[in-house]
């Protein structure tokens, strides 16, 4: 098996037959070996440096129903927030003088805030912080409002794919979402020119290793410049409640892959990886990912965006997990930047 990680290390492609057979054939000795190839290809591209993303969770309200998260419409025992323009440029003056410079606007699919406003919040930001980059992380929008957003200065946009696979698509949503538009969705954001962020969830109900393998070959095909992916973790108040979280394991031995695939790309450590294991971050660095992406929400709300249960970090100030996260980092020998965090050229 170490042969295809060396494959995957020199031609950053394998086959699916190869793909499907390194993923089911994983075990220790081989994760290391993975682990060593993906440090040295990040290291070439990005040094120890880790980026890092302030995250503005801004509404929890959701239009959207998809069965394995916490803030979906059907949850009536969500306590619903929005956040206001000044709250949101408050969130960002913090996370300014804190060292970020990404801001990441993310929230339910809330038609609340219209196209309009959400342009006004980008482009105050932009104007007040020009240096900075400004990421959304809003949902599935049509063409114009993507470029409308790109228009006031919107730099980046994250849309997780969820799954590449069509059945397994449908098995994690209502049927009024598809995969097709999903995919649609992320192919108009390039075309506009954002920087692109897709992923999924690793062991997320239904996925059979064939469908990781064909989120690996869409996430190929795609070269977003960053590819987010955390473990499922079930969610109290869902359908989900009762299905089994995905595995640290396999999360980090999928950064590695991706690490290997796409060798200039941001892979966060994300707080889901953070959330099934008190040390997930670092090795989800260790692993191969460069980018962290702690919240900057104010702490009154912070508990009210629950993806899933036993987020961490939800009783903690913006400043308390900059501290904590620069220590963690700093622990395993890397360090957190100062940087917008762009996509190094291949
Ligand atoms: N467990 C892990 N990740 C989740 N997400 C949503 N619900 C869950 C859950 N229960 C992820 C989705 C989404 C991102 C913002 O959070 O992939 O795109
Ligand atoms: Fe939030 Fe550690 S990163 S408290």
């Amino acid at each position: 098996m170490k042969d295809l990680i060396d494959k995957l290390y020199y031609e950053h492609n394998l086959s699916r037959d190869e793909l499907l057979l390194l993923i089911e054939n994983r075990n220790k000795g081989l994760s290391d070996y993975l682990f060593e190839k993906a440090r040295q290809v990040r290291i070439q591209y990005y040094g120890h440096d880790v980026y890092m993303r302030g995250l503005i969770e801004f509404t929890n309200y959701c239009k959207n129903d998809c069965y394995y998260c916490g803030i979906r419409r059907s949850n009536s025992n969500a306590d619903r927030y929005r956040l206001d323009k000044k709250q949101i440029l408050n969130c960002c003056d913090t996370g300014y003088d804190l060292g970020f410079r990404t801001f990441v606007l993310q929230g339910g699919e809330d038609n609340y805030y219209k196209d309009e406003i959400i342009a006004d919040i980008v482009s105050t930001i932009k104007a007040k912080y020009p240096d900075c980059a400004v990421t959304l992380s809003i949902g599935e929008k049509s063409y114009e409002s993507y470029k409308m957003f790109f228009d006031s200065g919107a730099d980046r946009y994250l849309l997780r794919h969820e799954t590449a696979n069509y059945i397994h698509y449908s098995k994690l949503h209502p049927s009024n979402l598809s995969l097709e538009s999903r995919k649609q969705c992320l192919y108009n954001l390039k075309e506009i020119g954002y920087q692109v962020g897709c992923g999924f969830m690793v062991g997320s109900p239904y996925q059979a290793t064939d469908c990781i393998v064909e989120d690996l070959l869409f996430i190929k095909n795609l070269t977003p410049h960053m590819i987010g992916i955390g473990p499922f973790i079930p969610h109290k108040d869902t359908p989900f409640a009762d299905k089994t979280a995905g595995t640290l394991e396999l999360t980090l031995f999928l950064i590695g892959i991706i690490r290997l695939m796409l060798p200039n790309a941001l892979i966060p450590a994300t707080t889901a990886l953070g959330t099934i294991h008190p040390k997930g971050r670092e090795l989800g660095i260790l692993s191969g990912a460069n980018v962290v992406m702690p919240n900057l929400s104010p702490t009154e709300v912070r508990e009210k965006y629950l993806l899933y249960d036993n987020k961490i970090c939800t009783g903690d100030e913006a400043a308390e997990c900059r501290i904590c996260l620069q220590n963690r980092i700093e622990s395993i020998g890397y360090k957190l930047v100062v940087s917008r965090g762009d996509c190094v050229p291949i």
